[in-house]
């Protein structure tokens, strides 16, 4: 028998890296890797990225630092970077910890297997060209294994909008949507292998537009596929959330009643210095029109706090839109300066005061998910079952809302939608009983 390779893959950031590292799996699975889930008997440690936040990047180099005992244990070890800090940072990430023998970036990884097999032994490869052709045409084709129920597809990436505080544009690139034809290709294989729930992905998925076709189009197109039973999409800009989209969500059963809708600030002074492009009120009339068509439809958000210039009343006009809209979910940050990005460049609200504003927001944003959470009591919702819980018998799944809903049932449930009652509602969970 001969002894596969191991890789250990560690992933950071947003929905699209956790697609990408299976990407990249699957491709040095051409190259004789296995995937391990320990780094310590690892050929090849692999870190995917993220650049989003200042913490995010840092984190990055203290764990490589974590791996230089393995790399002295055993020098054919490969370590590589992936992701939106190779693509940032590319040569850099060599400079400052020189045991890394591979960088490569988000749109250059179909070159991987290639870029392994010259790195090693003082020899460092590095790839973080945009470059000409797609990815998806030269990755490695996808594996019939049997898998979990839930899966990502990119279906569009990068982004042309440029946020003032955002490294997105700089690290993903221009804003591309893969072809339909592709998409359901791929959608029909993942439900050959077990998958009933696939969340499109995209920095912009609401702006997709592969052949001409818009995300409703696609989606209404990913719906005949027999056995997916369920649609999710993320993360929408409000500017690209158009008519057909919302109608969608009325019209197709298999489309979940759930939309991450980012603003990140009430106050239009704000939204405007990071060229959001749309005002607060402008963003409720589009929540009033979505719940119009899809009344049942659970609402996230993401909020950033401390934007260069975000005065007492700015904030307050945040927390006076998160009463307005009522989000059953949300991601809240304080405001964090990227290198290269506009707003970086800007007078900076202090600490203390971004510390303090982001804890009243997230006090408010929790009190609203408990609420919302309190209000599935009693209520029927569908479950697909993921997997088991630690206690006996129990299986999770998440709800129609992307509520994790633990029950006691038979494990041979699992990959299926069942009605289940809820009967309580924990911090991050709602408990319930199997109906029928
Ligand atoms: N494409 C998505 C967002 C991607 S980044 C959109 O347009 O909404 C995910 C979230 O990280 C953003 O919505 C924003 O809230 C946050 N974020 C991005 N850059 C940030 C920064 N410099 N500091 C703090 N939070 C940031
Ligand atoms: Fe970043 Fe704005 Fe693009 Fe979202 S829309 S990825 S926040 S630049
Ligand atoms: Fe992070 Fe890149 Fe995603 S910066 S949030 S991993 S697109």
């Amino acid at each position: 028998m001969s002894d596969a390779k191991k890789l250990y893959i560690k992933t950071y950031g947003c929905q699209m890296n956790v697609y990408d590292s299976e990407r990249m799996a699957e491709m040095l699975g051409a190259s004789g890797y296995q995937e391990t889930s320990t780094p310590d008997d690892a050929d090849m440690i692999l870190l995917n990225t993220c650049h989003i936040r200042e913490k995010a990047a840092e984190k990055i180099y203290s764990e490589l630092g974590r791996f230089k005992g393995l790399k002295a244990e055993n020098p054919d070890l490969k370590i590589g970077v992936a992701g939106c800090v190779a693509q940032a940072e590319g040569q850099e990430i060599i400079r400052r910890q020189p045991m890394v023998d591979l960088v490569v970036g988000p749109q250059s990884y179909h070159r991987l297997g290639e870029l392994e097999a010259r790195a090693g032994n003082g020899v460092k490869a590095l790839d973080t060209d945009f470059p000409e052709e797609d990815k998806f045409d030269h990755l490695a084709s996808r594996p019939k294994a049997r898998r979990g129920p839930t899966a990502f597809l990119t279906v569009q990436e990068g982004c042309d909008k440029f946020c003032a505080f955002c490294v997105v544009p700089y690290t993903r690139g221009a804003e591309v949507s893969r072809t339909p034809s592709r998409l359901l290709d791929e959608a029909q294989g993942l439900v050959e292998r077990g998958v009933r729930e696939i969340t499109l992905l995209g920095q912009n998925v609401n702006a997709y537009h592969g052949d001409g076709d818009t995300l409703a189009g696609l989606i209404g197109k990913l719906a005949q596929i027999d056995g997916l039973e369920r649609i999710r999409y993320t993360t929408s800009h409000p500017n690209d959330m158009q008519d057909d989209l919302i109608s969608a969500h009325a019209e197709c059963d298999k489309l979940m009643p759930y939309l991450h809708l980012p603003v990140q600030s009430g106050s239009d002074k704000i939204l405007k210095a990071m060229n959001r492009k749309h005002t607060g009120d402008e963003y409720l009339r589009l929540v009033e029109k979505i719940r119009a068509a899809c009344p049942d439809l659970l609402l996230s958000g993401d909020f950033i706090v401390g934007f260069p210039g975000e005065t007492d009343a700015d904030f307050e006009q945040t927390m006076d839109l998160i009463r307005a809209v009522g989000y059953g979910q949300a991601y809240s940050f304080k405001y964090s300066p990227r290198p290269g990005t506009p707003a970086a460049e800007k007078s900076h609200v202090e600490d203390a005061v971004k510390v303090e504003r982001l804890a009243r927001l997230q006090d408010l944003l929790t009190s609203q998910q408990r609420a919302a959470q309190q209000a599935m009591v009693g209520r029927e919702v569908s479950v697909l079952f993921e997997k088991t819980g630690r206690l006996d018998g129990q299986l999770i799944g998440k709800s129609q809302h992307l509520h994790a809903v633990h029950v006691v049932s038979p494990a041979s449930n699992i990959g299926s939608v069942r009605r289940v009652r809820i009967t309580d509602s924990q911090t991050n969970s709602l408990t319930g009983e199997l109906i029928g």
